[in-house]
């Protein structure tokens, strides 16, 4: 593993051994604290765009183990804009252990890597949310005990996080269903790619306009904000298409009586998901956004020894 750029990189074992490296980082943590494996390394957190749980969970990551990391706002290095993609990449891996940037265009990130000589992390763009679906993953094994064949049903916006979930559904044995207004659902392409990614053959992958068919059987329902950072101006429309997709009390009664209930976060609560559900006994929104730093130790890990 060089960088951490896509879950569809990852080998399914790959996926596996980080998802147990970062149960033992966890247990470790909660157990007196970690060994200082990162010592004298340094972390350069890159944004492009606004960031609580990707910032503060990669830089405790860090400080657990033993290294240093160091924030980058938009305003800062502008990238793309005041100096090219490419030669931040080249001047940045002069200083610095391993870089995580959180981009507008996916390019920018494969970008990075190619010219980057040491590893980049994809802390989020347009196209993808890797640490985020393997922190989900994390929480629902965490949860469940395991995760081949279970079903996760994605209610909203087929979007970035909606996509790092499918691969890593499919790369962890578990059925996914996708449920996204007309115009708001992933790609062909990304359903082939997924569908190349599967385990076995038995794994369903289903996309549907019916929030109800999707939640039916489902161990987790997961939901995501309808409108993502970079598409503020289509707020308005979206806000009138994507109300029969909210996740309330109604639509988690359709699905398994154990059914996990998760959100990434930010929540746009009254929105995409109703405060009742958010707080109540299916939820794991809190969980799920602390292990993020406990899966991403193991990302660092790996990378960076
Ligand atoms: N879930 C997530 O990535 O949150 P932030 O945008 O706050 O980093
Ligand atoms: N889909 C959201 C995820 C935020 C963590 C966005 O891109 O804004």
């Amino acid at each position: 593993m060089k960088h951490f750029l896509s879950i569809a990189d990852l080998t399914a074992g790959e996926l596996n051994d980080l998802l147990d490296l970062g149960f033992r980082l966890k247990e470790a943590w909660c157990n007196g604290g970690n060994e200082p494996v990162l010592r004298g390394k340094s972390l350069a957190l890159v944004f492009m765009k606004p960031s609580l749980r990707t910032r503060v969970s990669f830089e405790m990551a860090m400080v657990h183990l033993g290294g240093y990391a160091f924030y980058l706002g938009p305003d800062e290095i502008k990238l793309g804009s005041r100096e090219s993609v490419p030669d931040v990449a080249r001047v940045l891996s002069g200083y610095v252990d391993c870089i995580m940037a959180r981009v507008f265009a996916h390019e920018h990130i494969m970008q990075l890597a190619e010219y980057s000589s040491v590893p980049v992390i994809n802390g989020l763009s347009d196209y993808n949310h890797p640490a985020q679906a393997l922190a989900d993953l994390f929480t629902i094994r965490e949860t469940k005990g395991s995760l081949q064949g279970l079903t996760m049903a994605y209610v909203g916006d087929g979007n970035n996080v909606a996509r790092s979930l499918l691969f890593g559904a499919m790369k962890s044995g578990m059925n996914f269903a996708l449920a996204a207004p007309q115009g708001y659902t992933l790609t062909d392409q990304d359903l082939e790619e997924a569908r190349g990614m599967r385990l076995s053959g038995r794994q369903t992958v289903v996309q549907t306009h019916d929030p109800v068919q999707a939640v039916q059987g489902a161990d987790v329902i997961y939901t995501d904000v309808w409108t993502s950072m970079g598409q503020e101006a289509e707020t308005e429309r979206r806000l009138k298409i994507f109300p029969p997709f909210q996740v309330n009390e109604q639509l988690v009664n359709q699905a398994k009586s154990d059914v996990l209930v998760m959100h990434c976060l930010p929540a746009h609560r009254g929105e995409e998901i109703t405060d009742a559900v958010a707080d109540g006994p299916h939820s794991v929104l809190f969980q799920q956004a602390e292990n993020r730093m406990h899966a991403q130790k193991a990302i660092l890990q790996r990378l960076l020894t």
